[in-house]
């Protein structure tokens, strides 16, 4: 049996340390174990337990409950995605509850098709495909779009203020943190004839039906907008209509190994995903790191005044709690993983959010420290070939996010009962989906230091 620690504290608070990770697993991986589903509200809530216990007791686990082999020690994680070659990337986009026929239908309707494009691409086309992305996402790109950040931040912020002072409060999730990458994203990449609204719309509902464990009547539904954006693209695509210096007209004039250029299916898979990759993501991080600065006592007016504490709280809220919290594999042939053999076609899921807790690389792993030596060497963007070509875009708008609104809101607290909100509990995406924030009074920004350096 797994067992968790129970007595473990909440997350942010801290689960009781284990010694170092046990040695290989090799029983108990098939068995009905006391691990709860993946989608069960107590697991979204408060996974570090289990998390623990997985590593420590079945670090390749088999989870009946999904098919899905659960990978969660660091180093076990690392020669995964490490080794694309016996650890293939196939599998990364598949719906992980079986689509019925009428969600088929649908999607076959709008034309709807997923080939290998970045993500889940683990062929030839590859490496010339994210090439293109990573022009768009690099080092200079990124620090010239913090102005375009910034005045988005500041625009919603305003926005924020007045309806703190006219009612007393606000939910600084869908007021900010799932707006601002929308709003970004949509400025780096030419993205044009589409409302934020729509598109953080389209982006959700792909999240859930594919990653999610949505009813069949949900699921109709979500089918219907995933088609309505994927006809969206394809039209952008096709139309010849995308603006010069556009992300869809870089991907238009991508040619192929072969030098044939890029067919209109799979420039749609790759925008398909990076149009979601690049706002849901990034709302759900600056989501969880404003609300675990909001309760980390003296963290807010730290953020607002001192150099890099913004950046350095993002980095831990990535190590710790990240908005993508597991990601696929599936294995090219038989394989022996932390002491378990697996078959060829085995379905792994890796557990990044687990990793950044693993006491193996982060000493006292349930503490916030942002300044740890290692702070970096998290999982949360994944590693190698596939690793997150928008983790500078990712980090800075965090940061970015959090500094700006410790400046613009520097009274405000959470709301009296938000420190449990909602939780967003997909297969792979984990963040609370409220915010809610009031303002006691106008409090000045403090001049004095307030709180300890490590949280
Ligand atoms: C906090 C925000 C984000 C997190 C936690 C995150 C995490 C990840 C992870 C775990 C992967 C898979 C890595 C692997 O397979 O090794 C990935 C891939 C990817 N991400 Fe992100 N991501 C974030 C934001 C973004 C942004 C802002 C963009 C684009 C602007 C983006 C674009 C992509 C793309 C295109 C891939 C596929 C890369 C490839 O296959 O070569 N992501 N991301």
């Amino acid at each position: 049996m797994i067992s968790p620690d129970l007595d473990a504290p909440a997350p942010g608070r801290g689960t009781a340390p284990h010694g170092p990770a046990a040695g290989p697993a090799t029983l108990g991986n098939r068995e009905p174990l006391g691990l709860p589903d993946l989608f069960d509200d107590g697991f979204i809530g408060n996974p570090y337990p289990w998390l623990d216990a997985l590593r420590v007791q079945a670090p390749v686990h088999h989870d009946p409950g999904t098919g899905l082999w659960l990978v969660s020690r660091h180093r076990d994680i690392r020669r995964v995605l490490l080794d694309p070659d016996r650890f293939l990337p196939d599998n990364a986009q598949h719906a992980v509850t079986p689509l019925p026929v009428a969600v088929l239908r649908i999607l076959a309707r709008a034309g709807f098709t997923l080939p290998p494009a970045l993500a889940n691409n683990g062929t030839a086309s590859h490496p010339g495909l994210r090439r293109v992305v990573t022009r768009f996402f690099n080092a200079h790109r990124v620090a010239s779009a913090v102005p375009v950040i910034e005045r988005i931040a500041d625009e919603l912020l305003s926005v924020a203020r007045a309806r703190i002072d006219t009612t007393g409060g606000c939910d600084l999730f869908t007021s900010f943190a799932q707006a601002l990458p929308c709003r970004v994203l949509m400025e780096l990449l030419g993205i044009r004839h589409v409302d934020a609204a729509t598109l953080m719309r389209w982006s959700d509902a792909s999240l859930e039906l594919f990653w999610g464990r949505p009813t069949p009547q949900r699921q109709l539904e979500l089918a219907e907008r995933v088609g309505e954006f994927h006809q969206w693209l394809t039209q952008a695509v096709r139309g010849g209509t995308a603006a010069p210096g556009s992300f869809i007209a870089a991907l238009t004039r991508h040619r192929l190994p072969d030098g044939k250029p890029l067919d209109v299916e799979t420039a749609v898979g790759a925008c398909f995903f990076v149009f979601i990759a690049g706002q849901s993501t990034t709302g759900q991080l600056i989501s969880t790191v404003l609300h675990r600065a909001l309760t980390e006592p003296g963290l807010w007016p730290r953020v607002a005044r001192e150099a890099g504490v913004a950046e350095a709280w993002v980095e831990e809220v990535l190590r710790r709690e990240p908005p993508v919290t597991t990601w696929r594999r599936v294995t090219a042939c038989t394989t022996e993983l932390g002491g378990v053999q697996l078959p060829a076609g085995a379905q792994l899921l890796l557990m990044l959010m687990g990793s950044g807790s693993d006491p193996e690389v982060f000493a006292h792993p349930e503490r916030m420290c942002p300044h740890r030596p290692n702070i970096r060497h998290h999982l949360a963007f994944g590693t190698g070939r596939h690793r997150c070509p928008g983790a500078s875009l990712a980090r800075t708008e965090a940061a970015v996010a959090l500094r700006a609104a410790a400046r613009r809101l520097p009274g405000v607290r959470l709301t009296a009962g938000a420190e449990e909100p909602p939780m967003l509990g997909l297969l792979s995406f984990r963040a609370p989906l409220q915010v809610a924030v009031e303002s006691p009074g106008d409090a000045p920004v403090p001049t004095a230091a307030v709180g300890p350096r490590s949280t």
